[in-house]
């Protein structure tokens, strides 16, 4: 593993040398050259990856790949997608913990290279995970990026990076190419691991499915987003899109919780977009409550170890939790990822008690500019803090022992040469005993349109019925708070 590490670093580093100092040339973006380029996990992790590029004309698609064994690519056909030209591809027959360099493009176009590397399978490896880019201009599209080169920066030896959703705040043709633009050379750099945000599809049919090769085969599909899961070393990863018009359908959750049921590898990560706990501005929403009634049962009856969520543009951690209670032993930990762009939310402490309990958070830091309001475990405290940029997150998997690190970059230069400071603002360690789980899976994993639709339909019934009977009246009871809020605090 530190024989691969170090040479992913090296990889890293040549890449961003040679390509990163520098936005990429304009030829990368709507050229000669493909561009919104990715390589996803697709399959086993250890042997299989899908691949993405889009090229402005209708060419053949073509992927060349070194490194050891003899990868075998599977081409799909090519489509045109909002004036542009999508190309996917499947790579299989990797070696197991091994490192790949490739291009894409056509016979007379190529593409920069880029790197990836597959799972060795010890129980053993490092990742990144970043939430809410959600830019428009490219200057915020630059801090994103900045914020991600900051994770990489710290842990140069990340094997994938975990974006929990909204990489763009309209998703249009413009707005993905700014992204493209401000991401390509560390989207080039490893696997990326998407999930879908309510702002990365916004009703456009496919804007997430034809941004990245995914295997969608053993889910449901949705509208908005992929759901999809996937094992890497000793853990198991399920990923679920959270933004149709009900968060989740009954066909999700029966499809999550067979997935889940489906693993004996001990550790059980979830990653979604809209988080069940949070005290930013989306707490109050049916969604949130919607996600803490329904989705928090899967996690407590699947054993989920973490959850990793964003949409609210704020860092939040919870003690391990059961069916909404501290429950040091076993409970899943819940985590807001914060956001790694400059659109950040203030705390709403009023929401506190109501929709999410102070006993039962770990860890918050709020991100937004000359807004303070706090919780440190005991009361709200007040910061002035002027200086706090993008949030990334570093996970370690050993074995039974799960290493997590949260970071801040700052906004603005913080010593002479002209450098930001990168601030550690939480860290904790989650411990097991590997080799429990079982698998359980007992019923099929439906997914036909038909129960999609009747699956959304008693969603829409429960959420109707929770609506009415349990978020309006804890809404209307704290309508008072809000109006004291309003009136006599500068912080809306
Ligand atoms: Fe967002
Ligand atoms: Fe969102």
């Amino acid at each position: 593993m530190a024989k691969k590490s170090v040479s992913v670093l090296c990889a890293l580093l040549l890449v961003i040398t040679a390509f990163g100092i520098c936005p990429a040339s304009a030829d990368d973006i709507q050229g000669e050259k493909p561009f919104r380029i990715n390589v996803t996990v697709n399959g086993s992790s250890a042997t299989e990856r899908g691949i993405t590029w889009y090229t402005a004309k209708n060419e053949k698609s073509l992927v060349e790949i070194s490194g050891p064994g003899k990868p075998v690519i599977t081409y799909d056909d090519v489509f045109e997608w909002e004036g542009n030209f999508c190309h996917k591809a499947k790579i299989t027959a990797l070696e197991p913990g091994s490192e790949y360099e490739y291009t894409v493009g056509s016979e007379t176009v190529r593409s920069e290279p880029g790197v990836f590397v597959t799972d060795d399978g010890d129980g053993k490896f490092n990742f990144i995970a970043i939430a809410d880019v959600q830019a428009s201009s490219e200057e915020n599209f630059e801090k994103g990026a900045d914020t991600l080169r900051a994770a990489f920066e710290t842990m140069p030896e990340a094997e994938f990076v975990i974006n929990a959703g909204d990489f763009t705040n309209d998703s249009t043709n413009e707005e993905w190419d700014l992204y493209d633009k401000s991401f390509a050379q560390l989207n080039r750099a490893a696997t990326v691991v998407p999930v879908a945000g309510n702002h990365d599809g916004l009703g456009v049919w496919h804007w997430f499915e034809n941004m990245f090769n995914l295997d969608t085969s053993e889910s449901v599909q949705n509208l908005n987003g992929v759901n999809y899961s996937f094992d890497y070393g000793n853990a198991h990863f399920a990923v679920l899109n959270s933004n149709d018009v009900f968060s989740l359908s009954l066909a999700q959750l029966k499809w999550l919780k067979n997935d889940l049921n489906s693993t004996d590898k001990d550790w059980k990560i979830l990653a979604v977009h809209k988080s069940p706990y949070t005290l930013g501005k989306d707490g109050k929403w049916p969604d949130a409550l919607y996600l803490q009634k329904a989705l928090v049962k899967v996690v407590d009856e699947c054993d989920v170890d973490l959850v990793l969520s964003g949409h609210d543009h704020q860092y939040l951690r919870t003690k391990p939790l059961t069916g909404g209670k501290v429950d040091e032993n076993g409970g899943a930990t819940y985590t807001l990822l914060g956001t790694a762009g400059s659109k950040r939310y203030e705390i709403r402490s009023f929401l506190a008690d109501s929709f999410m309990k102070t006993e039962n958070i770990a860890a918050m830091t709020v991100q937004k500019d000359g807004y303070g309001n706090y919780w440190n475990g005991k009361d709200w405290n007040s910061t002035r803090e002027t200086n706090v940029g993008g949030c990334f997150n570093t996970l370690s998997i050993d074995g039974g022992t799960l290493t997590f690190n949260s970071y801040i970059l700052a906004d603005k230069v913080t010593d002479e040469d002209g450098n930001r400071a990168v601030t550690n603002i939480d860290s904790f360690t989650l411990t097991k005993e590997t080799g429990k789980n079982k698998a359980t899976f007992t019923s099929d994993n439906t997914t036909s349109e038909f129960e999609f639709y009747l699956g959304v339909v008693p969603s829409f019934g429960a959420l109707a019925v929770y609506t009415f009977t349990e978020w309006l009246p804890k809404f209307i009871s704290i309508v008072p708070e809000i109006i004291h809020v309003y009136r006599t605090e500068d912080t809306f």
